[in-house]
């Protein structure tokens, strides 16, 4: 039975936040509203969770020792990552001598922080249909895996790396020294290794936002949310809409797809299995452990959004996966760079019926940085796209001087 206690007392469910970007900010909100005492962790100060966590501190997540100090001395109950940069191993051997529970489960946060970890899962282990890929070390590694099998049109990427960082398209040959240069520079931890796929013509690509809970009996139970669509540019999420049009046959494979690698994971909590789609064929492309970016269009599309989803999984709490509208969501970029900047045009988005927005408060603005999202919900997803991205185009980033 789940006793659930008094925020800032001895009776407190504790759950620490690893990662407050606007993703962790909203499971934040969603736990504070449980009741449970939320302790928020990035890498630097005033992280949009930060603002709305009940402690915060500011530490390097991929530093072992820092780490557990910070762990020891807070002692959460539920670690809940929601980033990959994250000393993983760690939090493996802090869910092995019992010290807090990692979210959705250690092994699951290990095998996804590295592109090779979840692909060979996924490929080799499960045998689901992925695109072709190999692993490079080299340039001359990259160019001999492109003419032995890959071959072009492909996509390169670091095997360390999120949001499209480093990520390359190469149509012909010519492309690949810069693909390789590209990658190099960008990957998040400089492990030199890279990833290669053949590029998949998709129709579409979806988030299938896939739950594993408790039910009211207490048994592990598996549901998914109604496919999201979205449109990236450059590796990165700009616009995403539910439900996705698909397939009775293109569904049911996604379906099984994603229960197979979420089974397979383990734990409780949501994932966002990202697909490939053509016609009624199904790829698998990788997953997150945690809610998605593209998962934000359910803060105007479901009873419980993709953040209050993973909490409930999180505390062994029922969960329903109703979609109460169709829906759509459009980033907000900051458009310029500087430091608190202001944004103007709000009340013009705001004033498109059936619209919200999200500003994540995030210290700092880059051009593109995403640094708020423009929802719209209604009965057609082509209306609610265009306001959507209406009304994220309106909001305009400025610096102004105070
Ligand atoms: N093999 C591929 N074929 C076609 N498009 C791809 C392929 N791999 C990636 N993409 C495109 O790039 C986007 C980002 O790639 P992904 O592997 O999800 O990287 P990230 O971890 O940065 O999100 C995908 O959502 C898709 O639009
Ligand atoms: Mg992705």
């Amino acid at each position: 039975m789940l006793h659930i206690g008094t925020p800032l007392s001895s009776s407190a469910i504790k759950v620490m936040l690893l990662g407050c970007g606007e993703l962790g900010k909203e499971v934040i909100i969603a736990l504070q509203r449980l009741g449970i005492e939320v302790i928020g962790v990035d890498r630097y100060d005033n992280a949009p969770g930060h603002q709305v966590a009940h402690r915060s501190h500011t530490i390097d997540m991929t530093n072992s020792e820092e780490l557990r100090k910070l762990i020891e001395s807070e002692r959460p109950h539920y670690i809940v990552p929601e980033i990959e940069a994250i000393a993983t191993n760690e939090l493996a051997r802090i869910e092995e001598s019992g010290l807090a529970r990692v979210i959705p489960i250690a092994r699951a946060t290990q095998l996804t922080m590295n592109r090779e970890g979840i692909r060979l899962l996924a490929a080799e282990e499960l045998g689901l249909s992925t695109s072709k890929y190999a692993f490079a070390n080299s340039l001359d590694e990259l160019q001999k895996s492109i003419d032995q099998g890959i071959g072009y049109p492909c996509i390169t990427k670091p095997t360390m790396s999120s949001s499209g960082k480093g990520q390359s398209f190469i149509k012909s040959p010519g492309d690949v020294v810069t693909a390789w240069n590209y990658a190099k520079e960008t990957a998040r931890v400089d492990q030199g290794r890279i990833i290669v796929e053949e590029f998949i013509p998709f129709d579409y690509e979806i988030t299938l936002l896939t739950v594993r809970s408790k039910d009211a009996n207490g048994k592990t139970i598996t549901s998914f949310c109604e496919p999201i669509g979205h449109r990236q540019v450059n590796g990165d999420y700009v616009e995403s809409w539910q439900p996705q049009p698909m397939s009775d046959l293109a569904i049911s494979e996604a379906k099984k797809i994603a229960l197979a690698i979420t089974d397979n994971l383990g734990g409780y909590g949501i994932f966002g299995v990202e697909l490939f789609v053509k016609e009624d064929q199904v790829w698998f492309s990788e997953v997150s452990p945690r809610p998605h970016d593209t998962g934000m269009v359910t803060m105007v599309t479901q009873r419980q959004n993709e953040f209050e989803l993973h909490a409930r999984a999180i505390l062994g709490l029922p969960i329903s996966t109703e979609l109460s509208s169709h829906g759509a969501s459009a980033v907000i970029y900051g458009g310029i760079d500087g430091k608190s900047i202001v944004f103007e045009n709000v009340e013009k988005a705001l004033a498109i019926p059936n619209t919200d927005i999200r500003l994540f408060g995030k210290p700092e603005s880059f051009i593109r940085r995403r640094m708020g999202v423009a929802l719209a919900y209604g009965n057609d997803i082509t209306d609610c796209l265009t306001r959507a991205k209406q009304a994220a185009s309106l909001v305009k980033g400025v610096n102004i001087a105070f």
